[in-house]
């Protein structure tokens, strides 16, 4: 569905577009359902403070559509991923879907298993509408608050100022390389995943991510392992070759044990990190736990045009599922995203991003961010205190 920029008369005078905009959302397992809910709340309150119009349309992924259909990304969920405008999403997995065997069949007397196939996993899911969007771009802000300094477990001074990047490629590398199998030969069993970059996916991102520093800091790290690998040793040529386009933006090139390293280190002297799908989902676990909580971040997976899908980085946690005391503030910063990548919207976006900044910066807390004493409040709780200051900031 395209997006339709509307304008109403009355508005001509001050040159407000009205958008329509359809949103498909999946919230997925565990706390994703609790989370997403909130976040459509704060996107509806948007629509509604800013005069657009928004539909939504809820679909399966992960777990429940394993349980649901057999597979973890229904055609039909990928068709309305498709067609819409912008996805936003919960989180998937859980440990009911942790052992594959439980997801399969029973074995038929004489019928042997093919351990090489038919698992079916909810991260399956994850990584099929990955692909099938073709969101080859995942961002992930990061971004110490003041206020939170304290949940980080680094010492304050080393965490001040810390605001980077991360660009982790998403559809390439070992999650994706073929041959991807386990094998048997001579009684042994082996198994193997391929590391495989073509020179125009390490182009694209790379592109992006430039773009990305020349806007900020303009410094870019590539982070990389081509003391060892061949498919870095490329992956450093392309980004050599795509920086001389950017003589303004500062380009390193990193090992990714000491970006491991730098990360706890000096995380401050980061702008825009680049790398590749498995040293980024590495790197951003390490660089989400530097700002205190997992539950506060946000993501943005990108790819061609303006179609995006949005997540918190945070995972289904399974333990507190339907109980009202997840965080939602990355779920509600990652629909912030969504208004800014997908919907052109930055007013809006900053909006958001502001009134949260603001409600932390007041002492409102979730159970994961506070400490002893401090009042805690509910899921639903914490999404009101920013639509009561989302107006403030229009
Ligand atoms: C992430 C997650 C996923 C990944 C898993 C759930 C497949 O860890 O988004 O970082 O590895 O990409
Ligand atoms: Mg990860």
């Amino acid at each position: 569905m395209k997006l339709r920029p509307l304008i109403f008369k009355s508005e001509i005078k001050n040159q407000k577009s009205k958008m329509l905009a359809h949103i498909v959302t999946l919230p997925g397992d565990g706390i994703g359902p609790d989370v997403t809910n909130e976040a459509v709340r704060v996107l509806k309150h948007i629509a509604e403070k800013f005069g657009h119009h928004f539909t939504f349309e809820a679909h399966r992924i992960g777990g429940n559509a394993i349980d649901e259909t057999g597979g973890a990304l229904p055609d039909e969920t990928l068709r309305a991923c498709l067609n819409a405008d912008a996805v936003l999403l919960g989180a998937v997995g859980g440990p009911k879907w942790d052992n594959p065997l439980t997801t399969r069949h029973a074995l038929s007397p004489g019928e042997r298993r093919d351990e090489s196939s038919s698992k079916t996993r909810p991260e399956d899911g994850l990584l099929a509408i990955r692909k099938g969007m073709g969101l080859y771009a995942n961002l992930r802000p990061v971004k110490t608050h003041p206020a939170l300094a304290f949940a980080s477990p680094l010492r304050e001074e080393k965490i001040r100022g810390v605001d980077f990047v991360v660009v982790r490629e998403l559809t390439g590398g070992l999650y994706f390389g073929k041959p991807k199998e386990r094998r048997e030969t001579n009684g042994h069993v082996s198994a193997v995943d391929t590391m495989e970059y073509h020179d125009y996916e390490i182009r694209r991102i790379m592109d992006l991510g430039f773009k990305l520093a020349n806007a900020r800091q303009k410094k870019l790290a590539s982070v990389d392992k081509a003391n060892v690998l061949a498919s870095s040793r490329l992956w450093r040529e392309i980004a050599t070759e795509v920086g001389a386009d950017y003589p303004e933006v500062k380009l390193d090139h990193v090992l990714v044990d000491t970006a491991a390293m730098r990360l706890v280190t000096a995380p401050a002297s980061f702008d825009v990190i680049v790398t590749e799908n498995t040293f980024g989902d590495i790197l951003t676990d390490e660089a989400a736990v530097l700002v205190g909580s997992m539950g506060l971040l946000p993501s943005a997976s990108l790819g061609e045009g303006t179609r995006g899908l949005y997540e918190p980085i945070h995972g289904s946690a399974p333990d507190i599922a339907g109980k009202g005391i997840a965080n939602p503030l990355g779920s509600i910063l990652s629909a912030a995203m969504l208004l800014r990548h997908s919907l052109k919207l930055e007013n809006e976006a900053a909006a958001i991003e502001r009134a949260v900044d603001q409600m932390l910066t007041e002492g409102c807390r979730s159970a994961d961010l506070a400490r002893e004493g401090e009042r805690v409040l509910r899921t639903s709780e914490m999404t009101e205190e920013v639509l009561k200051r989302v107006g403030s900031f229009q």
